[in-house]
């Protein structure tokens, strides 16, 4: 079973240092949990004829949007074999625009996508403050 990073700020906590770019074992659709590795091996494995057809390796792009337009980006790095943005985003930054994008409105995130940095805060110290309920004195 594939292992999922849940998150670029977590790894960035992990290290204390700022990820450069996105990593291959980053998370590229956050809301199918769907890595940049499974991407590009997809794409050179499966060879897709469109862009569209990325949605097949485990629903990408099909919850709140955010991650199709880079989607295309890799489709289209795949046929032009050239390198773009895509590289050049470091995750964290990657998670953060995500979430500006949900928070806005333009999306909604699928049923158990990873959540957006805040609310993965958020349920980080509600699970110390529960470790701290629950821990004998
Ligand atoms: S991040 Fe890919 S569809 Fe939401």
């Amino acid at each position: 079973m594939l292992e999922v990073n849940h998150g670029p700020q977590l790894s960035g906590i992990k290290s204390n240092k700022r990820p450069l770019q996105m990593e291959l074992d980053d998370p590229l659709c956050y809301c199918f949990h769907i890595t940049k590795r499974k991407i590009v091996n997809y794409i050179r494995i499966q060879q897709p004829r469109r862009a569209s057809q990325l949605s097949e390796c485990g629903g990408a792009g099909t919850g709140c949007g955010w991650c199709v337009h880079y989607l295309k980006r890799f489709f289209e790095q795949s046929a032009n074999r050239v390198l773009d943005e895509c590289d050049s985003l470091a995750s964290s930054d990657y998670a953060l625009q995500r979430a500006e994008y949900i928070t806005s409105g333009r999306g909604r995130p699928a049923p158990g996508a990873i959540p957006l940095p805040q609310e993965s805060s958020a349920v980080d110290s509600v699970n110390v403050e529960l470790a701290d309920k629950t821990r004998p004195r």
